[in-house]
């Protein structure tokens, strides 16, 4: 199997201690399963679908960003939120949480390539350009759930909203009822995809891109565009092609192909079905025993699938499978040295957003949680 590793930016984790490092599986379970007796109801752990069997075995929430997200709002129980996934969802969650809660990431490196293509400095210029070249009174800007907490702020602030890959249309909807453009970023390919599904086509789109002069278009292109959609995608979802799919259809006829509404649009346009990841999961377990499944998102949501549902054949759309590598930085060794410390009354790696930054943040969560 040929593992392929998607980009990385690094944050600042301390290294762990050997006690970790060099603990057995046997040793590191008695280590998480002994803490989380000590620490009872105080402790909630969330597990986001792409992480290690190792450590969803621990969480008592799975789900996507979405699910996730709102586990997070509606839990007043624990105190303590230990996030296994990456860190804009982590900041999320500290967002949607009271002041008495605390939420922590394993791995301060667990961030995300797609996150990193945006940041606010680019786009508080991208924004000022499309002032002094269009009504920007009629720009609603829209910030994927895969972004900073700074860029929630961003969107909050200027009347748009956050959106996941399970109610981005619902919230594209709820633009254009506002504006008569949108700034999407930082995917562009979940901003097409959704635009494609609500019957606007390329001639509609306009891809924005931060490192050239306004954005790499003219102002009458900028000025006809309803989307103008940043250039930001994610490694991991990039990788699946047309052609995985033919192979996969012409090796098995009655095959179903499923993909994640990161994957390029030629992608998303060749499959039966596309949907965020707790959609996936829902699809894949209604689906009649004897179905033959081939799956464009990450690999580890994938295997899992696959073991849970052995009446059924499914697989990867890519036969070079490429894990996401920050996603992957969660383990059990990192899970037991949190949940360790926490039990020591002495935290570590907490996640916190800033007052004024969480207050808009949470304006722009709010109104995606009520639009759907
Ligand atoms: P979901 O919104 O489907 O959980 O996706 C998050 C993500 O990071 C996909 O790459
Ligand atoms: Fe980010 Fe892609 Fe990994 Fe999701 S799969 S966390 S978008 S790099």
């Amino acid at each position: 199997m040929a593992l392929t590793i998607a980009p990385t930016t690094l944050r600042l984790q301390r290294p762990l201690p050997d006690r970790y490092t060099t603990a057995s599986p046997a040793e590191l379970e008695t280590m998480i399963r002994d803490a989380k007796a000590a620490l009872g109801t105080r402790l909630m752990i969330l597990g986001h679908h792409y992480q290690r069997d190792e450590v969803i075995r621990w969480a008592d929430a799975t789900g996507d960003s979405f699910k996730l997200a709102r586990f997070a709002a509606d839990n007043d129980r624990a105190t303590d939120i230990v996030f296994c996934g990456v860190h804009f969802m982590a900041e999320s969650a500290d967002v949607l949480t009271s002041d008495e809660q605390a939420v922590y990431l394993p791995d301060l490196n667990a961030g995300c390539s797609m996150a990193d293509m945006a940041d606010i400095d680019q786009v508080e210029e991208c924004w000022e350009t499309l002032a002094s070249t269009v009504d920007i009174d009629g720009v609603v800007p829209i910030t994927y759930m895969n972004s900073s907490a700074a860029l929630k702020a961003f969107v909050g602030r200027h009347g748009g909203a956050v959106c996941t890959s399970s109610n981005a249309r619902a919230v594209l909807e709820w633009s254009f009822a506002r504006g008569r453009q949108v700034l999407f970023f930082p995917d562009q390919h979940l901003g097409r995809n959704t635009g494609f599904q609500m019957g606007f086509d390329d001639s509609h789109m306009r891809v924005w891109n931060p490192h050239r002069d306004l954005g790499g278009l003219t102002a009458e292109e900028i000025r006809a565009a309803k989307f103008l959609l940043w250039k930001g995608h994610c490694s991991v979802h990039q990788r699946f092609r047309p052609e995985h799919i033919a192979a996969a259809r012409a090796e098995h006829p009655t095959l179903e192909v499923i993909v994640h509404p990161e994957c390029a649009h030629d992608v998303v346009a060749l499959a039966d079905r596309v949907g965020s990841t707790e959609r996936i999961l829902e699809w894949v377990t209604a689906a009649p025993a004897g179905s033959v499944i081939a799956i464009g998102t990450e690999v580890h949501m994938v295997q899992r699938l696959a073991a849970q549902n052995p009446d059924k054949v499914i697989f990867t759309l890519d036969p070079l499978i490429c894990p996401c590598s920050t996603m992957f930085r969660i383990d059990e060794p990192h899970l037991a040295w949190i949940l360790e410390h926490l039990v020591d009354g002495d935290p570590v790696n907490r996640i916190v957003v800033d007052d004024e930054t969480a207050e808009w943040a949470r304006v722009a969560l709010q109104r995606m949680l009520e639009i759907v």
